[in-house]
């Protein structure tokens, strides 16, 4: 397959993350908090969005180059109108060997009571919910808009109603915020259709404040359950998985920590971002992406596009998780993309 292109590390182009929007209806304190994203914070305008047709376009190129995974974020996607348009869209698409393509979506499950049976009927494959907490009051606090924990529990349960399988959870683990949730978390999902992970609380963007001793090391996480619920470790899915799984020993189930900065999983990683704006960006800790909406408005065709995107990959050595310890200890921080726009 002569169009495959791997990285200066030798990984391949496998996943293509998508947000489709910079917005979101949430001010989690670790990702979009209030004092920056206020009333007088810029969103994109309208115009700067990459438009479905846009999307589909290049999805097909970062087909074509290998991708088999296509992953919805946001800010939250399902904000973006219409989303259910853009997966139908993207589901008709095949992968080089003629596959059908892993269509996934993240979301903080706040209008999947509303959305679940269409974005099902539109051919999504998967979805991730991200839940920081059960405990009502604490949730409302992370979440920082007084969002009530049991209408993301019914975003829960509409999925499942609508046939959605291996649906993840996600939940950010932030040190003397919610690491009282980790067993809590872990009972209520254990024996359910749901997969929890534990994801370490990372230092993306510039506007959380994050110190390392807000970590919560996974091993730490793992040994907390183990005691309670005896686990035993289990095989990736897949090369270059970013959760590590984890097997009640009973038969509850599994669960899957994502340890980003106690064990950084740069070497396998094969995922390409796309802003809502259309900038490309190879590392989920990038500072500046590549503007392909320039290229697309200006004619370019797929032949120039795909050269572009190529020669960005065959180019990419980023590995920033592995090298934090000595990148946060530079004197002037990096200007490091936000969450909320690159989704994560
Ligand atoms: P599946 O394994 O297909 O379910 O998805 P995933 O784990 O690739 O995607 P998901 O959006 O569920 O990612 C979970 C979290 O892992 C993200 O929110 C990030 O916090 C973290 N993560 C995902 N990809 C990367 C990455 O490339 N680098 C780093 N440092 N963290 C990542
Ligand atoms: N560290 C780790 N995960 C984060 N997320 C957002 N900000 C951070 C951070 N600083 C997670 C969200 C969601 C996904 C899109 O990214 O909780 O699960
Ligand atoms: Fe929270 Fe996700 Fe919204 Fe960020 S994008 S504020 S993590 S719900
Ligand atoms: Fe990939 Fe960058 Fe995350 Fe490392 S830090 S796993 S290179 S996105």
């Amino acid at each position: 397959l002569p169009d495959v292109v791997t990285d200066k590390l030798d990984r391949p182009l496998r996943d293509l993350r998508i947000s489709v929007t910079d917005r979101c209806n949430f001010r989690c304190v670790y990702c979009m908090p209030k004092e920056v994203f206020d009333h007088r914070y810029t969103y994109l305008p309208q115009d700067a969005l990459l438009s479905f047709e846009e999307i589909v376009r290049i999805a097909k190129l970062f087909i074509a180059r290998g991708v088999r995974k296509i992953r919805l974020t946001g800010g939250e996607p399902l904000l973006r109108k219409n989303i259910e348009r853009l997966v139908a869209m993207l589901s008709t698409l095949r992968t080089i060997d003629g596959d059908s393509l892993e269509l996934t979506l993240t979301t903080n499950g706040s209008l999947l009571a509303k959305k679940a049976h269409a974005l099902k009927d539109a051919g999504l494959t998967r979805l991730t919910v991200s839940l920081d907490a059960l405990d009502d009051t604490l949730f409302r606090k992370m979440n920082d808009v007084d969002f009530a924990v049991a209408d993301v529990l019914r975003g829960l349960d509409a999925a499942h109603q609508a046939g959605f399988t291996h649906t993840k959870v996600n939940m950010v683990v932030k040190g003397g915020t919610n690491d009282s949730q980790i067993l809590t978390m872990a009972r209520y999902f254990k024996d359910s259709p749901f997969i929890l992970r534990y994801i370490e609380y990372m230092d993306v963007g510039s506007s959380n404040g994050w110190k390392l001793d807000e970590v919560i090391p996974s091993a730490e996480v793992i040994r907390r359950i183990h005691q309670e619920f005896p686990l035993r470790a289990i095989a990736p899915n897949y090369d270059g998985e970013t959760a590590a799984r984890w097997r009640y020993v009973d038969g509850g189930g599994e669960i899957g920590v994502i340890s980003s900065v106690t064990q950084a999983f740069c070497q396998s990683c094969t995922r390409a971002r796309l802003s809502t704006e259309g900038k490309l960006f190879t590392c989920l800790f990038g500072t500046q992406g590549y503007d392909l909406r320039t290229l697309l408005r200006r004619g370019d065709t797929d032949d120039e596009l795909s050269t572009v995107i190529a020669r960005l990959w065959r180019a990419r050595s980023d590995r920033y998780s592995e090298m934090r310890t000595a990148m946060t200890s530079v004197a002037v921080p990096l200007r490091k993309v936000e969450m909320s726009y690159i989704g994560g």
